[in-house]
C-alpha cells in the first residue's frame, strides 16, 4: 500500500504533467486523492500546480474541513465540488479538475462531446456532458454536476472547465488527457467540415471490447 508521502509526491507529479501539457494556466486547476472515508488528500488554493512539493498537500475530512495544512497553505476553493462526487461516487479514489484548452473550448461554446469518432475516447468515455454553470467555489457547482456522476466519469463545466475521477489519480488523470484529446480531434474534424461519425453498430463492438476489458468506473452508453 502506498504511504501518504508517496500519494503526495503523486499528486506533485500530476501536477506537473497538467501544467506542463497547458491542461491549466497560471494556478488554475486542483485535485483530491481519497484516503478512508474521512480523510482526504487536496491541492492547496492559489497555488501553481505545476510546482508543487509534498508539503504544499493540505488534509480535509468529508466535509472539506481542513485537518493538516502547512503554515500559508488552504485546501482548494472547488473542495466543495469534489466532496460530492466521493460522496454520490463510493468507487471513485481520486478527482481532477482541469482547464484543457479545447474541452473547456467546448464547455464555453455549450456544446457537449456527443459524436462518436474514434475507438479509444468511445470506449473510454462514450459523450462528455455538460453540467450548468455555477460559480467557482460555491455550492452550485456540485448542485451542477450532481446528476451526471452516476453515469459519468467525465463532465463538462459550462463556460469553466472540464472534471474526472477514476477509482485512482493516474486513471483520473488518464480521463483528462483522453477528453481533451477528444475534443481537439472533435474541433479539429469541425475545421475540415465535420468528422465522420462511426455508425451505432461500429459503437455497440466498441462497448462490447469496454465489457470485455472489465474497465472500472461508469460509462454512459453501457450503464444506462
Ligand atoms: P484553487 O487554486 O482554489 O484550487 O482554484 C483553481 C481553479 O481552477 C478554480 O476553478
Amino acid at each position: 500500500m502506498k504511504s501518504e508521502l508517496d500519494i503526495k509526491k503523486e499528486m506533485c507529479e500530476i501536477g506537473r504533467r497538467v501544467y506542463d501539457r497547458g491542461m491549466v494556466a497560471s494556478n488554475d486547476g486542483n485535485f483530491s486523492v481519497k484516503l478512508n472515508d474521512n480523510e482526504y488528500l487536496c491541492t492547496p488554493t492559489g497555488v501553481s500546480k505545476g510546482f508543487m512539493t509534498p508539503e504544499y498537500i493540505c488534509k480535509v475530512d468529508g466535509e472539506g474541513n481542513v485537518l493538516e495544512a502547512n503554515e500559508g497553505f488552504r485546501p482548494s476553493s472547488e473542495i466543495k465540488m469534489h466532496m460530492r462526487v466521493y460522496k454520490e461516487r463510493l468507487d471513485v479514489n481520486a478527482v481532477v479538475h482541469a482547464h484543457p484548452m479545447y474541452a473547456t473550448t467546448f464547455a464555453i461554446a455549450g456544446i457537449p462531446l456527443e459524436e462518436p469518432i474514434m475507438p479509444e475516447a468511445v470506449i473510454a468515455l462514450g459523450s462528455v456532458p455538460i453540467a450548468k454553470y455555477g460559480t467557482p467555489s460555491t455550492v452550485e457547482v456540485p448542485d451542477s454536476i450532481a446528476e451526471f456522476l452516476s453515469r459519468y466519469d467525465a463532465v463538462l463545466l459550462e463556460n469553466h472547465g472540464a472534471l474526472t475521477y477514476s477509482d485512482s489519480l493516474l486513471n483520473a488523470y488518464h480521463k483528462m488527457e483522453s477528453l481533451e484529446f477528444y475534443a481537439r480531434l472533435l474541433y479539429q474534424a469541425k475545421m475540415l467540415g465535420g468528422p465522420q461519425i462511426l455508425s451505432q453498430e461500429r459503437v455497440e463492438q466498441l462497448y462490447d471490447i469496454r465489457r470485455q476489458m472489465g474497465l472500472t468506473g461508469r460509462h454512459p452508453g453501457i450503464d444506462k
